[in-house]
């Protein structure tokens, strides 16, 4: 949940360090802080806040000279976010200082263990008993800190990507991960250490991704070597090309990452698609599903493990593999299934849905499935996360790198992924006529085209949002395919304006939320023309008659919503299955345009951060 950034070489390593936290703020911006070797001594600021509140900090606070330094960007898990918990720590000596993504479950007992030898904490921080911890091993062995820091690893219970130097040693970084990501861009003699390949990419395309349990000594004109912290064995360096792109992590002229990503989506799909969606030739091709056929024929059941938005991408999927593959299907919270004693076999198959492929519930519930013999395909965005490593197969949704933390792109591209599985298995198991098949496939393959034509609601949706932006309530409402993506559109509302939104399968609406109506509370009532359009218009009615307000998304042309609602979006028209690829835009961009008219952050929504990499 925290972003790390290091750097050692001929550079120097501030201007680097600070570009990279902005970058990585987006995994967290309770507080920020960096700490620089300039050559005879460490120099550290840090400060509660975001890193533009570090940058001002820093410039009457420290000077910025010198080629060594390690930043970090924090979202809180252990003490207020406050000056004192931000990172870098000290250890008591001043000689070491520390960043890290992560926690140190056995804290506590550690702590005592110090502050019955002496040591000294000044924060509240689980990392500071760390640096401590490494020190004292260092301290009474003598010996280096690449040891010192495995010893002390060997020690501690927990999660962790670390970055540490010692300033009486000032040519290496020691680094290290357990379960946090960590990447090493390998730069013309200069090093880049990172939570991910962002704050480096335009210095170097060369990568070594760092597996769980592996650390790493960074040295000064001399390379990396690598070693697994528990069995002390070599590793062989992996270096990888990066694919990622500048502009890939960059606004383009956007007001927000978030727009940038409503934008992108067409793009995002048509991505998602390639090489994989064949129209012409009426075939679906992905590896992961051909390579596990029988498995996924032979499965009794999916269950879909996720969390948030990546939740109700699984719970359209439900609805879909049901629909077109006739495979049950059953969606649980990752977080919530961890925690009970669930029901799974050797004939379950699980899909688990992640943008990141960091979060850390689903992470659990994967290698919960995986002990009891089920098999786990991965759907994931960011590649080689740690979920896309831990699944037996899978297949990535090439979205694109996603920063704004509101979720958009990541939630249609992982939908059409889905939809292409559910087609292709519909296909073999032959629940789908042929004519039905390619039908599909063409609908399919429109689209990203749609999508387009769909963000040209933008201006009307801008309008609506104006109106309604000081509501204290909103309620969503849909029905089948369109029902999770009323839960979507509650959820970017609540997390991007902090208003108070829920949503609703339609028909339930009578059961409950219905007292809740009033001329104060605005209903956005997804109302496509196929799928349970009747049924639909008669909710409608039932809120209009006790003086509710509607904003309708229909399909283009529609007349009767039309009629009822006191605003309506148009989509274009297209299957029931896909049309949550389309309901969806306008949604996002609601919750959008409310949040910038209200004056919020968009892109960094409070308490919020992109990867939750902790329970
Ligand atoms: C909402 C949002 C979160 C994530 C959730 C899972 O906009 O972004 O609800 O969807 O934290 O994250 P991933 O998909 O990375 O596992």
């Amino acid at each position: 949940m925290c972003g790390i950034v290091g750097y050692i070489g001929h550079r120097e390593a501030y201007p680097i360090i600070l570009k990279g936290l902005k970058r990585l703020e987006y995994r967290g911006y309770d507080s920020a802080g960096i700490a620089l070797y300039d050559g005879t001594d460490i120099k550290l600021s840090k400060t509660k806040g975001k890193v533009e509140d570090l940058e001002d900090k820093i410039k009457k606070e420290i000077t910025t000279d010198g080629t060594l330094g390690i930043g970090h960007t924090r979202w809180a898990t252990h003490g207020v976010p406050n000056d004192v918990n931000s990172h870098p720590h000290y250890s008591n000596s001043g000689n070491l200082v520390i960043i890290h993504n992560g926690i140190i479950e056995n804290y506590e007992p550690l702590k005592q263990e110090l502050e019955s030898r002496g040591y000294i904490f000044h924060s509240d921080t689980d990392t500071e008993v760390l640096v401590n911890l490494i020190e004292d091993i260092k301290k009474n062995d003598d010996i280096k800190l690449g040891k010192a820091v495995q010893i002390a690893l060997n020690q501690v219970i927990g999660a962790y990507a670390i970055a540490v130097f010692d300033k009486s040693k000032p040519n290496e970084i020691v680094v290290a991960r357990l379960g946090s990501p960590l990447a090493i861009g390998i730069g013309d003699d200069e090093f880049f250490i990172a939570s991910d390949a962002s704050p480096f990419i335009e210095y170097t395309k060369n990568a070594i991704y760092l597996e769980d349990e592996e650390m790493a000594v960074v040295r000064r004109h001399r390379g990396v070597s690598i070693r697994k912290i528990h069995d002390d064995s070599l590793v062989n360096p992996y270096i990888q090309e990066l694919q990622l792109h500048l502009e890939q992590i960059e606004k383009g002229g956007y007001d927000h990452f978030m727009l940038k990503e409503i934008y992108e989506q067409a793009h995002a799909i048509s991505d998602t698609f390639r090489g994989r969606l064949l129209t012409d030739k009426a075939i679906i091709k992905m590896g992961g599903v051909e390579d596990n056929m029988k498995k996924f024929l032979n499965a009794d059941r999916i269950l879909i493990v996720a969390c948030g938005t990546s939740w109700h991408a699984g719970l359209v999927a439900e609805y879909i593999f049901e629909d077109l593959a006739r495979i049950p299907v059953e969606v649980e919270y990752a977080s919530e299934f961890r925690y009970r004693n669930p029901v799974i076999t050797e004939n379950d198959l699980v899909i688990a849905i992640s943008q990141s492929g960091e979060t850390a519930d689903t992470l659990a519930a994967i290698k919960l499935a995986k002990s009891r013999g089920a098999f786990v395909f991965g759907v994931c965005n960011v590649v080689g996360s740690s979920i896309a490593r831990e699944t037996h197969a899978g297949a990535y949704t090439h979205a694109g790198p996603e920063i704004g933390v509101a979720s958009t792109k990541a939630f249609t591209t992982q939908i059409t992924i889905l939809t292409l599985i559910a087609l292709r298995l519909a296909r073999a198991k032959g629940t789908i006529s042929s004519s039905d098949y390619r039908h599909h496939l063409f609908e399919l393959e429109m689209i990203p085209e749609k999508v387009n034509q769909a963000l040209e609601s933008d201006y009307m949706v801008k309008q609506i949002a104006e109106v309604y932006k000081n509501a204290k309530n909103f309620l969503y409402l849909g029905r089948g395919y369109n029902f999770p993506v009323a839960l979507e559109g509650a959820l970017k509302l609540k997390e991007i304006s902090y208003i108070h939104a829920e949503g609703y399968p339609a028909a339930e609406m009578k059961h409950g939320p219905i007292a809740l109506i009033d001329e104060d509370m605005p209903t956005v009532v997804i109302a496509p023309r196929k799928g349970h359009y009747d049924k639909i218009v008669s909710n409608i009615q039932e809120i209009k008659s006790r003086k509710g307000v509607i904003i309708g998304i229909v399909t283009k042309g529609d007349v009767t919503v039309r009629e009822l609602a006191d605003h309506v979006i148009e989509i274009p028209e297209t299957l029931d299955c896909l049309s949550p690829l389309l309901t969806t835009i306008p949604l996002q961009l609601l919750s959008y345009h409310i949040a910038v008219m209200l004056g919020k952050n968009v892109d960094q929504p409070r308490n919020l951060a992109k990867s939750v990499t902790v329970e």
